[in-house]
C-alpha cells in the first residue's frame, strides 16, 4: 500500500527523522514493477531502501521510497561439496548467516552480525574480519528501473572492490537488486582466521576452529566495540580505510611509529581510519546530541534527535582535520542522502 509523507526515523539505523514523499513496501518483482510504473507516472526517480543501516539522511527524500521486502531462500545448485543458494533481497542478512551455519554451509560466518538486508550486500561488497561477499558471491538478479527488465550480473559484472561495486558507480540508482546467490561449502570449509582477533577469541574460550565458533567469535568481537543501533544511532564505519602510497606511509611512520596499517602491495598501504581519527583527538568527542563513538572512532553516532546535516558537518570537520594533520583524504563509506 502506498503511503504519502512517511517518516523514516524507524527505518534508518542512525535514527534520523526525515520524511519521504511516497513510500511503498514491495514483496515481489510484480509489485516492484507496479511501483516503478507509479514512479514513472509521477516523473520520479525512486530510492531503494533496505535495512537503512548504511545511510545518513540529511534532508527529506522528495521521491518514492521503495522498501524492498522480497523474501525467499532457494537451493539452486547442489553437489557433494558445494551448494548455491539464491536469497531474496528483503531477507535479513544476519538471519541468512545463521541459517547457513545451522545447515553447516561455510563461507558467510566471518560476516556475522552485519546489519541490513541481503539485497544491499553487493552494493558495497560488504566485508568484515578477512572476508568480503565477493569471495562467495555467485550472481544477482536485478530489475532495471528504466526498462523494468530483469538482468543477471555475475561476479565479474559487479566489479567488486573494497566497499565498492558497479551499483555504487556507473549503475548508481539504475537497478533494484531482487535476488542474490552465494556459493557455499558443505564440507572442507575454508576457515578464515587471518584477522588476529578471531584466533584470540577462539583461544580465550577454548573453542575448536569451525564455522559456528568463528561466527560466535566474530559476534563477540563486534559486540565489544561496535555500538548497537537499537541503543545508539549509527551506520557502522562512517569512513573507508584509506590506501596511501609507500612514500607517504614512511613519512608518517617517522613521526608515529605506532600507526595501524596493513600492506596492500609493494607500493600501497591501507591505514586504519579509526587510528587516524583517534590520534587526532576525536574519539569519544560529543557535540550536543551527536559525536564520535568512544570505543570505535570510525563510527559516528546519534545520541538522540540529531539531524543528519549536523553529523555530515562533523564528518567534514574530521576529513579536513585528517587532511591537515596527515595529508590523507578520508572518504565517506556511508551513503549521504
Ligand atoms: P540500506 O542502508 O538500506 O541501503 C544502502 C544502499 O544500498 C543505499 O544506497 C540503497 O539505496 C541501496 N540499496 C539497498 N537495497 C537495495 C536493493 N535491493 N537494490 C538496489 N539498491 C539497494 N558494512 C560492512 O561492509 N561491514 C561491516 O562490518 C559493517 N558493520 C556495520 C555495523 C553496524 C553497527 C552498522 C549500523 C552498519 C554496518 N555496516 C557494515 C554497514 C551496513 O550494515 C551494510 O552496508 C549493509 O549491507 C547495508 O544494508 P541495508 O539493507 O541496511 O542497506
Ligand atoms: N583503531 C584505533 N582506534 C579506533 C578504532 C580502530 O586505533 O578507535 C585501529 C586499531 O589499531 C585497530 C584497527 O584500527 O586494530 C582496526 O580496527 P577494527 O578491527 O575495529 O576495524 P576497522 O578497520 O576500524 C573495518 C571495517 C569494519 C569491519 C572491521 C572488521 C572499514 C571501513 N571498516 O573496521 O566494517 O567490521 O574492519 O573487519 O573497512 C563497516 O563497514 O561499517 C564496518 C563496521
Amino acid at each position: 500500500m502506498m503511503v504519502e509523507n512517511k517518516n523514516l526515523k524507524e527505518l534508518n539505523t542512525f535514527g534520523i527523522s526525515a520524511n519521504c514523499k511516497y513510500f511503498i513496501e514491495i514483496n515481489s518483482i510484480e509489485e516492484l514493477q507496479e511501483a516503478l510504473k507509479f514512479s514513472k507516472s509521477k516523473k520520479l526517480s525512486p530510492f531503494i531502501l533496505g535495512g537503512g543501516s548504511n545511510l545518513l539522511l540529511t534532508q527529506d527524500i522528495d521521491t518514492l521510497v521503495i522498501h524492498n521486502n522480497i523474501k525467499g531462500f532457494e537451493v539452486v545448485e547442489e553437489s557433494e561439496n558445494e551448494v548455491v543458494v539464491e536469497v531474496g533481497a528483503g531477507e535479513v542478512w544476519h538471519e541468512l548467516v545463521m541459517h547457513c551455519i545451522e545447515k553447516n554451509w561455510g563461507g558467510l560466518e566471518n560476516l556475522s552480525l552485519i546489519p541490513g538486508r541481503v539485497g544491499a550486500s553487493p552494493m558495497q561488497n560488504i566485508g568484515a574480519y578477512g572476508v568480503e561477499i565477493k569471495d562467495v558471491f555467485e550472481y544477482l538478479k536485478a530489475v532495471e528501473i528504466a526498462t523494468e527488465n530483469e538482468k543477471l550480473f555475475d561476479n565479474a559484472a559487479c566489479e567488486f572492490g573494497y566497499r565498492e561495486s558497479v551499483f555504487k558507480n556507473i549503475y548508481k540508482n539504475q537497478f533494484v537488486i531482487c535476488k542474490v546467490a552465494f556459493r557455499l561449502t558443505k564440507n572442507q570449509h575454508q576457515l578464515n582466521t587471518s584477522y588476529g582477533a578471531i584466533e584470540d577469541e577462539l583461544n580465550k574460550n577454548n573453542w575448536e576452529k569451525n564455522i559456528a565458533n568463528i561466527s560466535k567469535a566474530v559476534i563477540n568481537i563486534r559486540q565489544s566495540k561496535l555500538p548497537d543501533p537499537k541503543e545508539i544511532g549509527n551506520a557502522g564505519s562512517f569512513f573507508k580505510n584509506p590506501v596511501i602510497s609507500q612514500a607517504l606511509y614512511e613519512n608518517i611512520l617517522k613521526q608515529y611509529p605506532d600507526i595501524s596499517a596493513y600492506r596492500i602491495d609493494e607500493n600501497n598501504v591501507k591505514i586504519a581510519a579509526g587510528w587516524l581519527i583517534e590520534k587526532s583527538g576525536w574519539k569519544g568527542k560529543k557535540i550536543g546530541n551527536h559525536g564520535v563513538h568512544d570505543r570505535q572512532a570510525l563510527v559516528l553516532v546519534n545520541y538522540g534527535n540529531a539531524e543528519g546535516k549536523d553529523i555530515l558537518a562533523l564528518s567534514t570537520q574530521i576529513i579536513e582535520d585528517i587532511q591537515l594533520k596527515f595529508g590523507i583524504k578520508l572518504e565517506r563509506e556511508v551513503n549521504i542522502i
